[in-house]
């Protein structure tokens, strides 16, 4: 038999103590073990629960049972559970976790440490909820030269975008009305601003490239500025806007950014609707290969947890083991990024814009400027458009296209 514990008991932590319930003997069969949740760790008892009997609250009882070989992680946020995650490992328990905040933050402590003890940490359920792309990316890889991870890593962001872009509503009632269906937090900064999307994007570029960037290296931004009309716009060429992730390998270095994108609508990502998240491989030979599916829920994040347990259960160290080191250095930043960038300007023309930029494409004139700059590094966009602020131009979207 055997035995693990599981930390919360939120909807993360209840839906993996119901889904080794209910798949029990399937389990059972592939990983050539019976598998047992002894303990669940939480502040709070459960009495109306089948597993309140399991409830404590004290994490030493786990710790410190011989018994318990793995612990799932599903508390969330960096404290208490970097302290369990390293008292865990370094007591010789493997370790499989859903929080994507303490394995951006320190994962590559956890690899090193659970290398020492001859254990596992895994994290599939980290990115991307439901979908199992962080094995089959560390495969990728290994075969593959990799120019680029990216993808729609939020669904929060995702089911607000698709919103305005679908009903033509603004910012504020979209997020009103995920807030309501529960699908973005009372607080949703983490969401909305690209926090918990650039938490993702540092995981999937650290399996890819083998470095952990650190996030505050990574260049976030949220889809907080992005208005009904810049969607609108955007749609009239085709195109819809979706907060990405992408990490490239470009110039020796690594490229991370959190940013909204103009994608054209025949990419497979601008498909992506709703709560859904996917994500991107891109290289030799590969091409490009895209992993799709729910990006959260109790359902979809208990699977890719329990299917880590199972692979530990079944192969231990032998099971794919992620490998990644922390390199700030390898950070690049977005001023040699070249691309296609559109602006709104109100306080200049038309006509100011043109004579500026080399032939941008202008989109509208009515009030304000929108118009889509030519193929350049984005430092030298940056000195035309310091042009078009000497001339009183006032900014109201930045919007970079795929
Ligand atoms: N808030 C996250 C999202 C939950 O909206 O994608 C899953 O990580």
């Amino acid at each position: 038999m055997y035995k693990i514990a599981i930390l919360g008991f939120g909807v993360v932590g209840g839906g993996v103590a119901r889904l080794i319930d209910e798949n029990k003997n399937e389990i059972a069969a592939f990983a050539n073990d019976q598998v047992e949740v002894k303990y669940i760790l939480d502040l709070r008892d459960f009495p109306d629960s089948p597993y309140g009997d399991k409830v404590v609250h004290d994490y030493s009882v786990i710790i410190g049972d011989p018994e318990i070989s793995l612990i799932v992680e599903a508390m969330g946020g960096s404290h208490p559970a970097y302290e369990y995650t390293v008292g865990a490992l370094r007591a010789g328990k493997s370790v499989v976790t859903s929080n994507k905040e303490v394995v951006a933050n320190y994962g590559d402590e956890f690899l090193r440490i659970a290398e020492e003890e001859g254990v596992c940490y895994l994290f599939e359920a980290s990115v991307g909820g439901g979908i199992p792309v962080l094995a089959p990316l560390i495969n990728c890889a290994k075969q593959n030269k990799i120019r680029e991870v990216r993808g729609i890593l939020n669904g929060t962001t995702n089911y607000i975008l698709t919103k305005m872009y679908t009903l033509g509503a603004g910012f504020d009632e979209s997020l009103r009305d995920a807030q309501n269906k529960g699908y973005a937090e009372k607080n949703p900064d983490a969401d909305v601003l690209g926090i918990d999307a650039s938490r993702k994007i540092a995981i999937l570029g650290a399996l890819v490239t083998g470095k952990l960037l650190p996030t505050e290296l990574i260049h976030t931004e949220g889809i907080t500025g992005i208005r009904r009309e810049d969607v609108q716009r955007a749609a009239s060429i085709g195109c819809a806007i979706k907060l990405l992730g992408r990490c490239r390998i470009a110039d020796g270095g690594v490229r991370a950014t959190v940013a909204p994108y103009i994608i054209a609508s025949d990419e497979p990502l601008a498909g992506v609707m709703g709560v859904y998240n996917a994500v991107e491989l891109i290289g030799d030979p590969i091409e490009c290969a895209m992993f799709y599916g729910p990006g959260a829920g109790a359902g979809p994040t208990a699977s890719a947890i329990v299917g880590d347990v199972v692979q530990i259960i079944r192969a231990g160290r032998g099971a794919i083991q992620p490998a990644f080191e922390r390199s700030p250095e390898s950070a690049l930043t977005m001023d040699s990024e070249v691309g296609r960038i559109y602006y709104a300007y109100e306080g200049v023309s038309a006509a100011d814009v043109e004579r500026i930029f080399d032939e941008p494409c202008i989109l509208s004139d009515d009030g304000e400027v929108a118009f889509i700059s030519p193929e350049m590094k984005e430092i030298e966009l940056e000195g035309l458009c310091e042009k078009l602020r000497e001339l009183g131009g006032v900014l109201k979207s930045k919007i970079r296209l795929l």
